[in-house]
C-alpha cells in the first residue's frame, strides 16, 4: 500500500485552486501494490438497482493508507443495493463492520442478501422442494396476486398465475430467514423479465414495439413480449437462482471467515435509528432506539440525485409482488430525498446563498421544479446534520455526487452539497472526478433531470 495517498491528493487539490482531480478508480486500485487484491465485482450484480455506485470507488477509497488506520464502523445512510456496505466488509486491507440505511425495501433486500452468508450448497435441494410445491395442482393463487387494478396492464394472465404460485411456494417453505430472503430476491429479479414493461427504461413503461421498428433491438424485444405471454416461469426462476448463487459464492468465501458483519439498520436517513431487519426488507421498529452520537467512524455514501432518479417508481412492480400496497409505495416515494412530485408547500430561505438563489430563479419558471429543488436541499441539510451528530470527531465522510440540470442548466449539485457539509463542521480534503461510463443510470436519455455524466467523490473530515 502506498503511504499517505490521501494526504498527497489533498495537497494537489489545494495547490490547484480546489479544482476536482480527474481520476480513474479502477486504474488507481489496480496499481496498488499488495496481497490478494481482487478485481471481481460480479457479486454486486445479483439484482438490478438504479444509480448504483461504481464498486471501484469504495474499493479504492477504503484502501487509502489514512483510512486503513480506522477499523471501526462504516455507515452508508443511502445504501441502495449495498455496494459500499459489501466493499467495506471485503476490503483486502481492512475489513470494517458496515451498517446501512435505505428507504427502498428492494434496496434493503438486495443489501441484506449480499452481506449475509448462507450455505449455497443446499440451494439445489431447496429448489427441488420449491419445485414440488410450485407444480402441485391445488394452489389457490388468488390471495397471492397483488391488489392493483392495473396489474394486467403489466403482466399476462398466465404470468400473473405463475408468479402467484411461485410466491406461494416461497412463502410456504420453512427455510431460515436468510435463505428465504435469497429466494425473495431471485423472485424479485425475474418480475421485470416476465412483464410487458420496456426492459430499456428503468421506471416501468409498457413496451411499445413500434418505437423500436428498424432498430437492432426490435427482434429481441418482440421475443420479450412473446415470452411475457406464457413465460416458462420455473425455468427463468431457476436460472436466476443459480446465476445469483454463482455470483455470491466467491464473496461468501471471504465473508465466511470475516470477523465483522454488515447489516441494514434503518430506513430513513433524516432521523437515524436502529431497528431490526426482518424478511423481505421489512424493518421491525417496535424496539428501535436513536443511534447514539459519535457512534460511527466512517460515513461513505452516494446520496440520491436531485430529481433524476426514480428509485421507488423503478421498483414498483417488484414491490407490489413482494407484498407492498400501492398506498405504501406512494408513501415511500414521498419520504424519498429527491422526490419529484411534491405537494404545495411554502418555500422558506435555507440560509445558503447559492441554494436560495437557485430556488428563487427556478421559481420564476416552474413552481413544481422549484419545490423539488428546495426539498432536496432541505432534506440534505437535515441528513448532513444528523450524520455530523453520529460521526466521531476526526471521522471521515465520503460523498459521491453527480451533477444535474434543472430546467436546462447545470447547477453544480456537488458544490452546493459541499458548501452545506463544510458549513456544518467538516473540513473538505479533496474532490476527485470520475466520468461515468456505463453504469445503471436511470436517465441515459436527457430526461427531466438531465444526463448525469460525471461523479464527484468528495472526502471530508469532521473537525473536532
Ligand atoms: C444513489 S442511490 C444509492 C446507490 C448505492 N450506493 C448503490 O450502489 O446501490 C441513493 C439511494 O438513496 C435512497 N434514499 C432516498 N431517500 C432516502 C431517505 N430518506 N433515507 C434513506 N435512503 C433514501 C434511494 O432509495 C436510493 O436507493
Amino acid at each position: 500500500m502506498k503511504s499517505k495517498e490521501l494526504y498527497k491528493l489533498a495537497k494537489i487539490y489545494q495547490n490547484n485552486g480546489r479544482e476536482p482531480i480527474i481520476f480513474d478508480f479502477k486504474d488507481a486500485y489496480s496499481s496498488l501494490e499488495d496481497v490478494n487484491r481482487s478485481n471481481n465485482i460480479n457479486h454486486h450484480y445479483i439484482h438490478f438497482y438504479p444509480g448504483r455506485i461504481y464498486p471501484y470507488i469504495p474499493r479504492y477509497i477504503l484502501s487509502l493508507s489514512e483510512l486503513q488506520t480506522i477499523n471501526g464502523v462504516l455507515l452508508d445512510p443511502f445504501a441502495g443495493s449495498g455496494t459500499i456496505l459489501l466493499e467495506a466488509l471485503i476490503n483486502p486491507y481492512v475489513q470494517r463492520e458496515s451498517w446501512g440505511i435505505e428507504i427502498n425495501p428492494i434496496g434493503r433486500l438486495i443489501s441484506k442478501v449480499k452481506v449475509t452468508v448462507f450455505d449455497t450448497s443446499l440451494v439445489p435441494d431447496y429448489l427441488r422442494e420449491l419445485n414440488k410445491i410450485y407444480h402441485s395442482k391445488s394452489i389457490n393463487t388468488e390471495e397471492f396476486i397483488p391488489i392493483y387494478d392495473k396489474i394486467d396492464m403489466w403482466f399476462s394472465q398466465d404470468a400473473i398465475n405463475k408468479l402467484a404460485k411461485l410466491k406461494y411456494a416461497i412463502q410456504s417453505l420453512e427455510f431460515e430467514n436468510d435463505v428465504k430472503d435469497f429466494f425473495w430476491l431471485s423472485f424479485s429479479g425475474i418480475i421485470r423479465k416476465v412483464s410487458k414493461a420496456d426492459p430499456y427504461i428503468p421506471p416501468p413503461v409498457v413496451l411499445k414495439l413500434e418505437k423500436y421498428k428498424n432498430t437492432p433491438k426490435f427482434n429481441k424485444l418482440k421475443e420479450h413480449l412473446e415470452r411475457a405471454k406464457t413465460p416458462n416461469l420455473w425455468k427463468i426462476f431457476e436460472e436466476e437462482v443459480l446465476s445469483n448463487c454463482k455470483k455470491l459464492n466467491a464473496v461468501f468465501k471471504i465473508l465466511r471467515d470475516n470477523p465483522v458483519e454488515g447489516k441494514i439498520i434503518w430506513d430513513d436517513a433524516r432521523k437515524i435509528k436502529k431497528g431490526i431487519l426482518l424478511q423481505r426488507g421489512v424493518i421491525d421498529k417496535s424496539n428501535s432506539c436513536i443511534l447514539p452520537s459519535d457512534s460511527v467512524d466512517i460515513i461513505f455514501t452516494s446520496p440520491p440525485y436531485l430529481t433524476a432518479q426514480k428509485y421507488i417508481r423503478t421498483s414498483k412492480l417488484e414491490l407490489l409482488w413482494l407484498g407492498y400496497s400501492i398506498k405504501e409505495i406512494n408513501e415511500l416515494e414521498k419520504k424519498s430525498v429527491g422526490a419529484e412530485r411534491i405537494k404545495v408547500s411554502d418555500i422558506e430561505k435555507l440560509g445558503y446563498k447559492n441554494i436560495d438563489e437557485l430556488v428563487e430563479k427556478t421559481l420564476y419558471k416552474s413552481r413544481e421544479r422549484a419545490l423539488a429543488v428546495y426539498f432536496y436541499f432541505k432534506n440534505m441539510i437535515e441528513v448532513i446534520r444528523e450524520l455530523n451528530r453520529i460521526l466521531k470527531n476526526q471521522g471521515y465522510m465520503i460523498l459521491v455526487v453527480g451533477d444535474n440540470k434543472v430546467l436546462g442548466e447545470w447547477i453544480g449539485t456537488y458544490r452546493l452539497l459541499a458548501d452545506i457539509v463544510t458549513n456544518e463542521g467538516f473540513r473538505e480534503l479533496v474532490m476527485l472526478k470520475d466520468t461515468i461510463k456505463s453504469r445503471s443510470m436511470l436517465t441515459r436519455r436527457n430526461g427531466s433531470g438531465g444526463l448525469i455524466k460525471e461523479e464527484y467523490v468528495m472526502i471530508f473530515q469532521k473537525e473536532g
